[in-house]
């Protein structure tokens, strides 16, 4: 396991770029499998969990190749339908290339899916639907066998608006037979990244960014060059990072729309946010608390960003509420901040922040990857050496992590 050692207390400055979205790109590679031609992804992020999806694809027969940030995938012969246990504890995602197998086979065996631990993960909802859409699934022992005699168009009506549920659907849909109607559908930007990429292949999608999306199915899905949007999660840590080192930078490469919910709540906390087409530039000389922060579905504040956000209030003048409303458990960052002197009470879903002067150097652990980020933004805030362990959480999001943040001037290196 990897360390980071960061030395805080210097200001972050300069220019970066954000890499392409995660959250996009894991189920645009899913998508890729249904494609008879070939399909390049551009903006693709070198993080662990892309890697992970590049050998499901591998392991279900698609050839792979990586050139520079553009990943050509030709799936034409990929007729694999299990994917290895290995693999499937690997990340949550590996639960999004269920629909694309299934729209691709009339089987498929796979395991319950692994990922960040952040409570209960059912996932109910995407297998809900897919028995409506004509799938029979059996559950032994953590093992799903999946089979059906043709996918059939439907109406689908969520009970929670969940991301993975929804790309699931979409991707069984867009070879079923019929018309299926997806009612109070996620509306996340990475579920539009999705329907832009699988419209490109000749795929029949209307309202991808709206809660109720239809699908028309269409027999076959040709092969299409696509640039993922940039990573809002990413953009916003190091919205976070540079605040709480009080620096001043450009974000590069960014789409301001998808980072409102953050920016917006960084202008109250203080900062000095200017927005351009696709950039975003910070300075921040003085922190103030924000009163509340609640998780939402987007375009409400990102669950992702709880934990970077958290960090940066621990350091603000004031008190903040946290009510994290999306996941069961995702507080266990705090107690590693507690490590490092910020001053949090937590119950259950919620947590009250009291920001304290300086946090100080501590041992810490990243507990999942977004807690790991947070981690980092309060060590680069900090009063001396900080050493952070498990930080292969953290690569399994954000691309050149220490090279990203050594550029901005901040001290960080891994042991
Ligand atoms: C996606 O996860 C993201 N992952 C997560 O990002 C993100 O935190 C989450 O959406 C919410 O925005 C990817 O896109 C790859 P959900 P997903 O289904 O699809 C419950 C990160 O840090 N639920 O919207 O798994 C579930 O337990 C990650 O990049 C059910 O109960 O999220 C949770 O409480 C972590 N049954 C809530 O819904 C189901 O069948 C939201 O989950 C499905 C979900």
């Amino acid at each position: 396991m990897s360390q980071l050692l960061i030395e805080g207390g210097y200001p972050l400055c300069g220019v970066i770029d954000v890499q392409g979205a995660k959250n996009s790109v894991l189920p645009i590679l899913s998508a890729a499998l249904m494609s008879d031609g070939e399909c390049s992804v551009l903006n693709f992020p070198e993080i662990t969990d892309t890697y992970v999806a590049i050998d499901i694809l591998r392991a279900l027969g698609a050839k792979v190749v990586k050139q520079q940030d553009c990943i050509t995938i030709n799936a034409k012969n990929a007729d694999g339908y299990e994917i290895p246990y290995g693999l499937m504890r690997k990340m949550r995602s590996s639960i999004m290339f269920l629909g694309s197998i299934l729209a691709k086979n009339k089987k498929a065996v796979i395991s319950l899916p692994g990922g960040c631990e952040l409570g209960q993960r059912p996932i109910d909802i995407h297998l809900a639907a897919l028995r409506k859409m004509g799938v029979n699934i059996e559950e032994n022992h953590g093992f799903l066998e999946c089979s059906h005699s043709g996918l059939k168009g439907c109406e689908i009506s969520l009970s929670f608006p969940s991301v993975g549920a929804t790309e699931n659907i979409m991707l069984a849909a867009v070879k079923a037979d019929g018309v299926t109607d997806i009612y109070n559908a996620a509306r996340e930007p990475e579920i539009e990244d999705l329907a832009r990429f699988l419209v490109k292949m000749g795929a029949r999608i209307k309202g991808a960014g709206t809660d109720h999306i239809s699908i028309e199915g269409v027999s076959s899905l040709s092969g299409c060059t696509h640039r993922v949007i940039p990573d809002r999660i990413v953009a916003g840590t190091y919205l976070c990072a540079v605040a709480a080192t009080r620096g001043n930078a450009l974000l590069k490469n960014i789409c301001p729309l998808h980072i409102y919910a953050v920016t917006s709540l960084l202008k109250e906390a203080g900062c000095d946010i200017k927005i351009y087409d696709d950039a975003v530039s910070i300075e921040c000389d003085k922190l103030k608390s924000v009163p509340l922060v609640r998780t939402m579905p987007y375009p409400g504040f990102p669950t992702d960003e709880q934990a970077p956000f958290m960090a940066l209030m621990s350091i603000a003048s004031g008190n903040t509420l946290f009510i994290e409303t999306i996941f069961e458990n995702r507080f266990k960052h705090v107690g590693e901040l507690l490590r490092m002197g910020a001053k949090i009470t937590t119950e259950g879903r919620v947590s009250l922040v009291e920001g304290v002067k300086k946090l100080h150097s501590a041992t810490v652990q990243a507990t999942d990857l977004r807690g790991g980020a947070g981690l980092a933004v309060a060590a680069l805030a900090a009063e001396g050496s900080t050493v952070i362990s498990s930080v292969e959480h953290i690569y399994r999001g954000y691309e050149n992590f220490e090279y990203n943040i050594s550029e901005l001037g901040g001290k960080i290196k891994k042991i």
